[in-house]
């Protein structure tokens, strides 16, 4: 092609790229063409020229189980969500300035900011399809790029969770009107940080998308290169300060490393005791986390299900420090801390229940307890799929019955869905996400069909999972575009289709009779 004729089409190409909707705005309207089934889905995948990142392998998947899901609506569902992180969420990729350090910058959605969480979960989406590749345009390019601007934002703010984009990416920082009345030690500038709720699964999650990477392809080097080993460390540092008690032996109060008040109405925005928790006991061997999953405070700062996959992915990781040259010392570190931890959530985390020894969410090691789940991973429902325990594990299967019945809190019933919420959006509010992590820790086929049904019934028309919906209400949802629980519902369908291919060729209509007016 000639110079003009390139010229032309660099135009055109940013002409049409120029029109691309925000996808806010986009995911809330409706857009043929819908789905053949009784739901009428909505396709919600952006003009090819609008998607922030193309995988063949990804695009390749989706066309490949058009054969494989039967039900029309459940297809849908599939080709919506698998591929909405790589379609909406990669706002920038590129290098760190005058370095060949690849680095991602992924956004949680509907915000403009990365969280460490879900960043880590929004790649796992595509872990089945990770191989090794130095290729610019491959999924493990991403993975690097996201654990390379992870471990940079470890190392600048270790107690924060959510952050603004790489200064290279030239992205304006994204203003977060409710931190503007917060109060946090240690301080941080809102130019790099969007948010600073310290949570050890944050911490976890930079484990957990650093050991996908090395599990699936092998590549230790790449983790001798740039400033992952300085964050691993800078993360244990972290996790051993914060298990410091509130109090010394003789009396005195600790130094907290971290204390956060904000000036919210909302109770779960805050800290109690001016920003530094309610007391934790000494000599648990538990680390403490000041938020949860859902960003909410913790009740109980010995939050067991992040403790459990700190401790996992911290053992896994170990096998990475063991590969890099003088690194011995760093993997003993690591797989001592992680077993520590096992054994004081063996220790602290157990209690009795009706439904027998069960795994408490929340503890603060002087007897107080916080029997409950929430959706948000990690929750105790999820511990077999962030690897921390096998599924059929005794004291599991134990709180999985306690968590999935009235005995949880936030375990939400109604017409729409049935499923585990929390206090982020309040009783009421079934997450799908929730119900994501039911099928993936059953092997029971009439549950796992029946809990797909209630998913597939509650994208009110859009085809796409909401972060929660009223289990009364189709109509009254919160987010429309959360990328995380979109990729989740596309890996939970790939695992299905290991698992439980004759799933997948089952219908999830409506029986007839009931009505599913779910237009606005
Ligand atoms: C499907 O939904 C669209 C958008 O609301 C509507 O225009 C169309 O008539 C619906 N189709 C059916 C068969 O209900
Ligand atoms: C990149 O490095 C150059 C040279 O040190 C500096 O002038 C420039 O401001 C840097 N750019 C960014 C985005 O950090
Ligand atoms: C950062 O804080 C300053 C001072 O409060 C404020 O003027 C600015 O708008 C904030 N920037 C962002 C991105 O929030
Ligand atoms: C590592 O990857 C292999 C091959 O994909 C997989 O079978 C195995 O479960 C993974 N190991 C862990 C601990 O996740
Ligand atoms: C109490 O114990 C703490 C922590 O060991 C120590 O820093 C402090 O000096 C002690 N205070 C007194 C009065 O002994
Ligand atoms: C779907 O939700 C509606 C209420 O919106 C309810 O009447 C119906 O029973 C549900 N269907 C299934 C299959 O769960
Ligand atoms: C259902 O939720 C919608 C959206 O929030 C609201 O407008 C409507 O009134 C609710 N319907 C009922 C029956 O509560």
């Amino acid at each position: 092609m000639g110079f003009t004729v390139l010229y032309a089409l660099g135009f055109a190409l940013s002409a049409l790229a120029a029109k691309c909707p925000d996808f806010s705005d986009y995911s809330m309207e409706y857009h043929a063409p819908f789905s053949s089934g009784a739901y009428n889905l909505s396709y919600m995948r952006p003009a090819p020229q609008c998607r922030t990142f193309v995988s063949s392998d990804v695009d390749n998947t989706v066309t490949r189980l058009k054969s494989i899901i039967k039900d029309p609506d459940l297809y849908r569902l599939f080709q919506n969500s698998f591929p909405n992180t790589l379609d909406t969420a990669i706002k920038w990729k590129g290098h760190a300035n005058g370095s060949d350090e690849e680095l991602t910058f992924v956004i949680t959605g509907d915000i403009n900011a990365m969280w460490l969480r879900d960043s880590a979960n929004q790649m796992q989406s595509y872990l089945g399809l990770l191989k090794p590749s130095t290729s610019s345009n491959s999924i493990a390019s991403l993975y690097r790029g996201v654990i390379n601007l992870q471990a940079r934002y470890i190392l600048t703010n270790p107690y924060c969770n959510s952050f603004q984009p790489p200064k290279e990416s030239g992205i304006k920082p994204a203003v977060n009107g409710a931190a503007t009345g917060d109060t946090v030690k240690p301080p941080y500038t809102n130019s790099s940080v969007f948010e600073c709720k310290y949570e050890i699964d944050s911490l976890a999650a930079f484990l957990e998308v650093s050991f996908d990477y090395f599990n699936a392809t092998k590549d230790s080097a790449f983790f001798g290169k740039y400033s992952w080993v300085k964050a691993v460390n800078q993360v244990l540092t972290v996790a051993e300060d914060m298990m410091t008690p509130t109090y010394a032996s003789n009396g005195s109060v600790n130094i907290s490393p971290y204390t956060f008040t904000r000036m919210t109405t909302r109770a779960s925005e805050t800290l109690e005791n001016d920003g530094l928790g309610n007391p934790v006991q000494q000599g648990t061997g538990l680390v403490r986390s000041a938020f949860r999953p859902s960003d909410d405070a913790t009740i109980w700062q010995l939050f067991i299900p992040g403790n459990m996959m700190f401790s996992r992915y911290l053992d896994a990781c170990s096998e990475i420090a063991r590969h890099l040259q003088g690194q011995s010392d760093l993997a003993d570190r690591m797989t001592i801390l992680a077993a520590s931890i096992k054994a004081a959530i063996d220790t602290h985390g157990i209690v009795d229940s009706a439904h027998g020894p069960v795994y408490a969410y929340e503890i603060d090691g002087y007897g107080s307890t916080n029997m409950m789940d929430d959706a948000n991973i990690p929750s105790l429902l999820a511990a077999p799929v962030y690897g921390y325990l096998d599924a059929n594990d005794q004291v599991y299967q134990n709180t999985r019955k306690m968590l999935l019945s009235t005995s949880n809190p936030y375990y939400m019933r109604g017409p729409v869905i049935n499923a585990i919420g929390g206090p982020h959006d309040g009783p009421g509010f079934a997450w799908p996400m929730a119900s994501i992590v039911r099928i993936l820790t059953s092997n029971d086929d009439a549950e796992i069909s029946d809990v797909l049904k209630g998913i597939v019934n509650s994208t009110d028309g859009y085809g796409l999972i909401h972060e929660s919906v009223n289990a009364w209400n189709v109509t009254d949802w919160t987010r429309q575009w959360f990328s995380w629980a979109n990729g989740l519902f596309g890996q939970m369908i790939l695992d299905l289709e290991e698992r439980k291919p004759e799933i997948l060729s089952q219908s999830f209509q409506p029986s007839k009779g009931n009505s599913y007016s779910h237009r606005h």
